[in-house]
C-alpha cells in the first residue's frame, strides 16, 4: 500500500491506561520500523493537567515497559517522543475544542495539508459529543485542501441494540461511515487475520468447511485474570457485552463467512455481515437452555487466595453480573444449517487462551475397532498456530488406530508479528477499513445478543452459577454440548511441550 507522508493523531482520553499501555507503544513500534509518515505528531488531550514535557515523561515510561521494540536504540525513543504534545481541556465542554484547533495549528505550522486521526479513548457517552464539537470547529470537514479526517472509536459501541443504533445515527450527523473506524482489537490479531488466509488461500479445507463434514465448532476465549481495577466498568457490562457481542462474534464471522469475491474492505464486511444476520435468534424462553452464565467465587490456587468477583473493587456486593458465558448457537444458512456452534468466554479461568476448535464428522463407516477424532485447532493466542489431529495405524500387529497430530507454531517462522494496535493504527492511516467493524455489523451482533440481555433482565430465576476462581467455569456449561459424554475441548490437557502452561 502507498505510504502517506503526513498524519497527526489526536488522542482524546490520553491520560488513561490505553494510551500508555497500547497506543503510544504501538506507534513507537511502527516508528522503529519506519512505518509512520515522514511528518507525524501525536497530541494527547484529556482533563489531567500535564505540560508537554510531563506527558512525554508519562508515555516514555509506557513505551519502556510495553513496547515490543523497547530494546531499540534509546536515541530513537528520544526522537520519537519529541513529536508528542499535550493539551488539557474539559472534554465535556464544547467551547474547549477551539483550543484543540489552536494547538493543532501551532503543531503543524509548517504543513499546508494535514491528515487527522481522532482516537476516542474516552467514556462512550462522549463519542457523539466529541464528534459534534469537532464539527463545530470545522475539524471534521475533509477535502483536497484540508487532508482527510478519520475517527477511531473504542468499544463498547452501545450498551444494547437501541443504544448502538442511536450512537450510529448520532455519529452520522457529523461524520460519514468512511470516516468512522470502530476498533475491535481481536481483528488486529495476526492469527485472526490468518483465518481468512488459511481458508481462502488453500484448497484442501474449504470443500470440507460446511455442515456436511463439520460436526461442531467451538470458540473459547479464557482469561486467567479477574476484573483487576476495571470493576466499575465491568460490573455494568459483563462477559456477554464485554467479549461475546464483539470479539467472539467477529471471530465467528471470519470462521463461517463465504469467500468474498474480491479482497476488499466492503466485500469482506458484506460477507461477515451476512453471517451475523443469519444467526438464529433465541426465544427468550430458550435462553435458559442455550446460554449458561457464571460468576467467579473465592478460591485458592497454588496456595494463593483469589478473591471472588463480588469482593473485587468497585463491584456491587450482591452483583449478578456474569464473568463467564457459554452459549450454543446456530447459523441458519446453506453452509451451516444444523451445525451447533459453541462459544465461551470467562475471567479467572485456569489459563489465558483463545482458540477455535473445528471437529469433523466421523467417517461414514468405521472399519476399525477404534477411531480418532479429526480436529483442527486454530490457536489465536498464546502459542499462535494450528494443530491438526487425525488417526494413524498403531505400529505392530492388528489395526489399532492411534491419535496423532501435526502442529504448526507461528514462532517457528521467527518473523516479527505486529501487535493488534500497530496493525489497526496503520490500516487507519492507509484508509483501509477491512479490519474495522461496520455500523450494520455492530447492529446485527446486538440483534443476536439482545434477547439474551432481555431474558436475563426479565427473568431473575435464570441462574448465575458460581464457579471457583481458577476453574473452567460452571459445570452446567458442559451440558450445552450435544452428544453423549461430550465436553468442551480443554486446551491445557492437549498442549504439547509446555507442561507449565496451566494445571487442571
Ligand atoms: C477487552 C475486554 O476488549 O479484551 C477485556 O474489555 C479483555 O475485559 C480483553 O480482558 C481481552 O483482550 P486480549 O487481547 O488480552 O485477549
Amino acid at each position: 500500500m502507498k505510504k502517506i507522508d503526513n498524519c497527526k493523531i489526536i488522542i482524546f482520553g490520553a491520560s488513561g491506561d490505553l494510551t500508555k499501555r497500547k497506543l503510544i507503544p504501538a506507534l513507537f513500534d511502527l516508528y522503529c520500523q519506519g512505518e509512520l509518515p515522514k511528518e507525524f505528531s501525536i497530541l494527547g488531550v484529556s482533563r489531567t493537567e500535564y505540560s508537554d514535557e510531563e506527558f512525554r515523561k508519562h508515555v516514555d515510561e509506557g513505551v519502556k515497559k510495553y513496547s515490543e521494540r523497547k530494546e531499540n536504540d534509546p536515541k530513537l525513543l528520544e526522537k520519537f517522543i519529541k513529536n508528542i504534545y499535550y493539551l488539557a481541556i474539559d472534554t465535556a465542554k464544547a467551547d474547549d475544542y477551539a483550543k484543540v484547533k489552536d494547538k493543532m495549528s501551532e503543531i503543524s505550522k509548517e504543513s499546508q495539508k494535514d491528515n487527522y486521526i481522532y482516537y476516542l479513548s474516552t467514556p462512550p457517552k462522549l463519542y457523539s459529543f466529541i464528534a459534534e464539537s469537532l464539527q463545530k470547529q470545522g475539524m471534521t470537514e475533509q477535502n483536497d485542501q484540508t487532508g482527510w479526517r478519520r475517527m477511531i472509536i473504542e468499544k463498547p459501541f452501545g450498551y444494547d441494540l437501541d443504544s448502538a443504533k442511536k450512537l450510529n445515527q448520532e455519529l452520522f450527523n457529523f461524520l460519514k461511515e468512511s470516516q468512522i473506524y470502530r476498533i475491535d482489537h481481536y481483528l488486529g490479531k495476526e492469527t485472526v487475520q490468518n483465518i481468512m488466509v488459511f481458508r481462502f488461500a488453500n484448497s484442501i479445507f474449504e470443500p470440507l468447511w460446511n455442515q456436511k463434514y463439520i460436526e461442531r465448532i467451538e470458540i473459547t476465549s479464557s482469561e486467567s485474570i479477574g476484573v483487576e481495577d476495571r470493576g466499575g466498568y465491568y460490573d455494568g457490562s459483563g462477559a456477554l457485552r464485554d467479549m461475546i457481542q464483539n470479539h467472539m462474534l467477529q471471530i465467528l464471522g471470519m470462521i463461517t463467512m463465504e469467500p468474498p469475491s474480491v479482497f476488499e474492505a466492503n466485500a469482506i464486511r458484506n460477507e461477515t455481515l451476512k453471517v451475523f444476520q443469519s444467526l438464529r435468534q433465541m426465544n427468550k424462553e430458550d435462553v435458559d437452555k442455550m446460554v449458561i452464565r457464571g460468576q467467579y467465587t473465592e478460591s485458592k490456587v497454588k496456595g494463593e487466595k483469589l478473591k471472588g468477583y463480588r469482593e473485587e473493587k468497585d463491584v456491587a456486593a450482591e452483583s449478578k453480573t456474569e464473568t463467564f458465558v457459554a452459549l450454543k448457537l446456530f447459523i441458519d444458512n446453506w453452509r451451516w444449517g444444523g451445525t451447533p456452534i459453541y462459544i465461551r468466554s470467562g475471567k479467572r479461568l485456569p489459563t489465558r487462551v483463545t482458540e477455535v476448535v473445528i471437529t469433523f464428522k466421523n467417517t461414514p463407516h468405521n472399519l476399525f475397532k477404534n477411531s480418532a477424532v479429526n480436529q483442527l485447532i486454530m490457536r489465536i493466542q498464546p502459542h499462535e498456530g494450528l494443530l491438526l489431529k487425525f488417526g494413524m495405524k498403531n505400529p505392530g500387529a492388528g489395526f489399532d488406530v492411534k491419535a496423532e497430530s501435526m502442529d504448526f507454531h507461528y514462532d517457528e517462522i521467527k518473523e516479527y508479528v505486529p501487535t493488534a494496535y500497530e496493525r489497526l493504527l496503520l490500516d487507519c492511516m492507509m484508509g483501509d477499513q477491512t479490519l474495522y467493524t461496520r455500523h450494520d455489523a455492530v447492529e446485527a451482533c446486538w440483534t443476536f445478543v439482545q434477547p439474551i440481555i432481555d431474558a436475563w433482565k426479565e427473568n431473575p430465576e435464570i441462574k448465575v452459577y458460581g464457579y471457583p476462581a481458577g476453574t473452567w467455569g460452571p459445570m452446567e456449561a458442559d451440558n450445552l454440548i450435544e452428544g453423549e459424554d461430550l465436553t468442551w475441548h480443554y486446551p491445557c490437557k492437549n498442549l504439547t511441550n509446555d507442561d507449565s502452561y496451566c494445571e487442571l
